[in-house]
C-alpha cells in the first residue's frame, strides 16, 4: 500500500451534531493479522451513527476520540493481514467494521476478516454496504426472535413492521415477504406505494388515527412487531397482539426494559424483547447471496461524497430517509 495518509471525517467528543464533524487528513490504517484494508468506495449511514455522536450510548461507545464515524463499507481489498486466509488485493467486499472504533467514513478502512464477505461483480458497492448493519437486524429479528423460516416453509405468521420505510424496515419487508409471512407495515404517506412494492400486504400512514393505534386494516393480530420506529408505549402494542405475540423492540428506551423485565419475572405471554443485533459474517454472507438472486434489494435514498459527509450526516439526523444514505470517498 503505497498511500500513507488519507481524507476522513472525525469528531471529537459527545453532542455537536454536522458541526462536530471535521474533514481531517490521518494515517491510512495498518491491518491487523485478522484484518483485511478495503479501500472504500461506499459508507452506508445509520440512525446508530448520530446516536453514538450524540452520547446516547454512553459510556460504552464510542471507545474513544477522536472517533471516525461508521461501521457498514463496501469496497476493493488493497492489503490483507498475515494471518488472513480468505482475501487477497483486489477482492471485492462488504464488510462490517467494529463497532467500538468505527471507521467507516474515510478513504480506506480496516476489517476483520470474520466480518468481511466476497461480492460478485453485479452488486454494487453502494448497494452492498447499507446490507450491514440494516440488513443483518433485519434477518436476525425476523429469523432468530420472531421465528420466520426464509423459505416460507412454515410461515402462517402476521407480523408488523413499524418504519418499514427505514433502512432497517425496508430490508425487513423484503426478508418478511421471503418467509411468506402476511405483513402489515406502517410509514409516512409519501412511501406507502413504496411500501406495498416492497412486499407489504397493508400498508398503513402512521400519522392517522388508525397508523398512530398500529391497528392492522384486515382486523389481524400480529405474532409478531419488528419495531422500526421508537417511542410507541406498550399499552399500544398489547390490544393488537396474538396469544403469544412479541414486540422486538429495535431502539428500547427505559420504559421498555422495565417492561419487558416485568414480563419476564410475570411469565407474560405476550413480550416485548429489546434486541441488539449481533453481527455474524454467514448472516452477511448470505444477504450478499439473496441480493446476487434477485431477491432483496437495497433502496439508495441518497448518495453523497465524503468531501459533503456533513450533508449524509445532516440527512440521517434528520430521520425521514427512504432506504440507505450512501457517502462515497
Ligand atoms: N438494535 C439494533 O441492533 C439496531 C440496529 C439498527 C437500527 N436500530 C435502530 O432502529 C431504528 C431504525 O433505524 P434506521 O437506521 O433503519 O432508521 P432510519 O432509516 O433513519 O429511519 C427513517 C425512516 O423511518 C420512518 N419513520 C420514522 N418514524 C416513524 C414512525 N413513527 N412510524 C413509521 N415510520 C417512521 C421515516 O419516515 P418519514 O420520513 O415518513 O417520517 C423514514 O423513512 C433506529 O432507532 C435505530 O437506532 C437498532
Amino acid at each position: 500500500m503505497a498511500r500513507k495518509v488519507m481524507q476522513a471525517v472525525q469528531y471529537h467528543g459527545y453532542g455537536g451534531g454536522v458541526a462536530g464533524l471535521k474533514y481531517v487528513e490521518v494515517p491510512v490504517p495498518s491491518p491487523k493479522s485478522d484484518e483485511v484494508l478495503v479501500k472504500v468506495e461506499a459508507t452506508a449511514l445509520n440512525a446508530v451513527d448520530w446516536k453514538i455522536q450524540k452520547g446516547n450510548i454512553r459510556p460504552f461507545l464510542p471507545r474513544k476520540f477522536p472517533c471516525i464515524p461508521g461501521s457498514d463499507v463496501a469496497g476493493e481489498v488493497v492489503e490483507v493481514g498475515s494471518g488472513v486466509q480468505n482475501f487477497k488485493a483486489g477482492d471485492k467486499v462488504v464488510a462490517m467494521l467494529n463497532w467500538f472504533y468505527g471507521g467507516g467514513l474515510a478513504e480506506f478502512a480496516a476489517s476483520s476478516e470474520k466480518l468481511t464477505v466476497k461480492l460478485p461483480p453485479e452488486i454494487s458497492a453502494s448497494h452492498a454496504a447499507g446490507l450491514n448493519i440494516a440488513g443483518l437486524t433485519a434477518l436476525q429479528a425476523l429469523t432468530e426472535v420472531a421465528g420466520v423460516k426464509l423459505d416460507g416453509s412454515v410461515n402462517t405468521k402476521n407480523i408488523l413492521i413499524t418504519a418499514a420505510s427505514s433502512g432497517v424496515g425496508h430490508y425487513a419487508v423484503q426478508l418478511a415477504k421471503l418467509g411468506n409471512t402476511h405483513i402489515t407495515a406502517t410509514c409516512g404517506a409519501r412511501n406507502l406505494e413504496f411500501v406495498r412494492n416492497l412486499g407489504a400486504d397493508e400498508v398503513i400512514d402512521y400519522k392517522t388515527p388508525e397508523g398512530a393505534a398500529l391497528k392492522s386494516p384486515s382486523g389481524r393480530k400480529y405474532d409478531a412487531v419488528i419495531h422500526c420506529a421508537t417511542g410507541t408505549p406498550w399499552s399500544t402494542f398489547e390490544p393488537n397482539l396474538s396469544e403469544y405475540g412479541q414486540v422486538i423492540d429495535l431502539s428500547p428506551n427505559a420504559s421498555a426494559l422495565w417492561t419487558s423485565t416485568v414480563q419476564k419475572l410475570t411469565l407474560s405471554k405476550k413480550k416485548l424483547v429489546p434486541l441488539l443485533g449481533k453481527p455474524k459474517g454467514e448472516n452477511l454472507e448470505f444477504l450478499v447471496s439473496l441480493v446476487k438472486e434477485g431477491k432483496l434489494k437495497t433502496v439508495v435514498d441518497s448518495t453523497f461524497p465524503l468531501s459533503n459527509a456533513k450533508d449524509a450526516w445532516a440527512k440521517i439526523l434528520d430521520g425521514h430517509a427512504t432506504g440507505k444514505i450512501i457517502v462515497e470517498p
